[in-house]
């Protein structure tokens, strides 16, 4: 996969990445809006197996977003399986450095059009913290439909938490 949107590339993952992706990951700010699968800290290991793990993929699912040259931020796929074989939910993050410049709302916007079309699916789904507002934006300016709250459904850091679920359909 390679979506080139101008200052913005997403491709895959590189051996190369580590020192960025470690720059970038090791941020609690980051882990403590995504799965307990993202550690914090984000050590050089982490980065390393990470790494490896994506780059073996038989199907790749995860990608770097990156910005002159440098990968800034990730986004992946998990395709779901049996009667879900149609829908993928949708994770992603962006280094600290960069918030706020709408790069994540067209990464995430051309990513999932994307995803639609090459996966051939019906739906890419994600569910964010209810109070992860920056997230919510993200998904809605990049064309998603919020779908309800799905109450209590999380815990993260010790506290029970709602998600907001969003999708785009085709
Ligand atoms: C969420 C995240 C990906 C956003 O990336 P980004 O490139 O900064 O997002 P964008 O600039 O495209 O859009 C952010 C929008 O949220 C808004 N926003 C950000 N923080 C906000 C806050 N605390 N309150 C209200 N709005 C907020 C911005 O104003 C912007 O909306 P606007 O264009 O209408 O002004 C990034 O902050 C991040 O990686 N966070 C940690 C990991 C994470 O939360 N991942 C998603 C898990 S579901």
């Amino acid at each position: 996969m390679l979506l080139d949107l101008g200052d913005l590339r997403v491709r895959p993952w590189r051996k190369d990445d580590l020192d960025a992706l470690l720059r970038y990951a090791n941020n609690p700010k980051i882990a403590s809006n995504l799965r307990d699968q993202f550690p914090h800290p984000y050590t050089r290991r982490d980065a390393s197996d990470y790494l490896s793990f994506v780059r073996a993929m038989d199907v790749p699912t995860s990608f770097a977003v990156e910005h002159e040259r440098e990968a800034v931020g990730g986004i992946g796929f998990r395709l779901g399986t049996d009667i879900a074989r149609l829908s993928a939910e949708m994770g992603y993050w962006l280094g600290e450095p960069f918030w706020g410049r709408g790069w994540m709302t067209r990464a995430v916007q051309a990513a999932s059009e994307w995803a639609l079309d090459d996966y051939k699916l019906t739906r890419v789904f994600a569910m964010v913290f209810s109070h992860n507002v920056g997230s919510v934006r993200v998904l809605e300016k990049a064309g998603f439909e919020r779908e309800g709250i799905m109450r209590r459904s999380a815990i993260k850091n010790g506290v029970v938490l709602d998600q907001v679920l969003y999708a785009k359909v085709r």
